[in-house]
């Protein structure tokens, strides 16, 4: 019995300190109206660009900073995108921000966003669209004057030499595919002794750029230099030309855009002999917009981020351990 009676205070004792110790109940939970809603309409997961993008905005549009973000991942379709629209209209967001897969096809869904009256905030690809009034803002980079950076390193390099390219295009239809082709397409018009031999696809993915390089390999052909319009297709013509027993920047010049870290660490090693940048930390900067429209301030309806390139002479290992993506 006494035992018994010991065992019973035992227990009631532990149950006491396990209260104690046990953290502080939960308030109500938040609701919508405590935070700045944000809907993030992402292009997908393809690149480390893409990555650094994400986490860029997560980290700005946080719950810490007072916003809850909505963020879906279209995978690379628009049609994903115009759903994930209609759903952030749906909900009631406060703000939609817009990555766009490409630049046209937006009229009808933003036209719903306006007349539900939310600001839509596009970042870092253009869209091509009848009347700017859809969109409150854009901010991105300048990918036409990425493209004519890259031809102006190739020019001072290569030119009067003849020069095979095979050229790796990001996903058609997308400003950054577009603008950096056009770039190419300028610098091909101006140097005839330059050849295009292939052009294609890749979608910015590392796998697609490995087995299209393989394919031309294994076709047995020739070429100089690869124009690849992002880093992770230039990984993967890395790996491809390593496969075949060549050495990237000595048997085939490679160029590449986005500088992400590892990309500068190729430019280091000599692997990849230039290399444009292009900046995807915008978390910051659309947390700035959406701080000014708060205000009820007007912000530029077009903003270009400074951006910068990158060759094996110009890179430092102090550019290299300040690399934030
Ligand atoms: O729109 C920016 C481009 O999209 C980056 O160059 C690429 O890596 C990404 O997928």
């Amino acid at each position: 019995m006494k035992r018994n009676f010991f065992y019973l205070i035992s227990i009631l004792l532990l149950c006491l300190a396990l209260t104690a110790c046990a953290p502080a109940p939960t308030p109500a939970a938040e609701t919508y109206e405590d935070f700045v809603v944000v809907g993030f309409s992402q292009v997908g997961a393809e690149s480390d660009w893409r990555n650094a993008n994400t986490a860029s905005m997560q980290q700005a549009l946080s719950e810490e900073n007072g916003y809850r973000l909505i963020l879906d991942d279209a995978q690379q379709k628009q049609e994903r995108q115009i759903t994930a629209i209609r759903n952030f209209i749906h909900q009631g967001v406060d703000y939609i921000v817009l990555a766009p897969t490409t630049e046209k096809g937006w009229d009808t869904v933003l036209a719903e966003a306006k007349d539900a009256g939310i600001p839509v905030i596009i970042v870092d690809r253009r869209i091509e669209i009848s009347d700017d009034s859809l969109f409150t803002c854009w901010i991105g980079s300048d990918f036409l004057g990425e493209g004519r950076d890259a031809v102006r390193w190739l020019d001072a390099h290569y030119a009067g030499k003849p020069l095979r390219i095979v050229h790796l295009q990001g996903n058609i239809g997308s400003t950054a595919q577009i603008g950096r082709t056009a770039g190419l397409n300028e610098g091909l018009t101006s140097h005839p002794e330059w050849e295009l031999v292939y052009r294609e696809t890749g979608d910015f993915t590392q796998a697609k750029g490995q087995e299209l390089v393989e394919a031309l390999l294994a076709d047995g052909m020739e070429f100089d230099l690869i124009f690849s319009e992002n880093d992770n297709m230039a990984y993967g013509a890395i790996d491809a030309l390593k496969n075949a027993g060549l050495t990237p920047g000595k048997d085939v010049t490679i160029i590449s855009f986005d500088a992400s870290r590892h990309a500068l660490e190729l430019v280091m090693s000599g692997e990849i002999s230039y290399d444009v940048e292009c900046n995807p930390l915008h978390g910051p900067r659309v947390e700035a917009i959406i701080q000014r429209l708060e205000r009820g301030q007007t912000p530029p309806k077009l903003t270009y981020v400074e951006e910068t390139a990158f060759d094996t002479e110009t890179i430092t290992q102090s550019t290299l351990d300040s690399r934030g993506y």
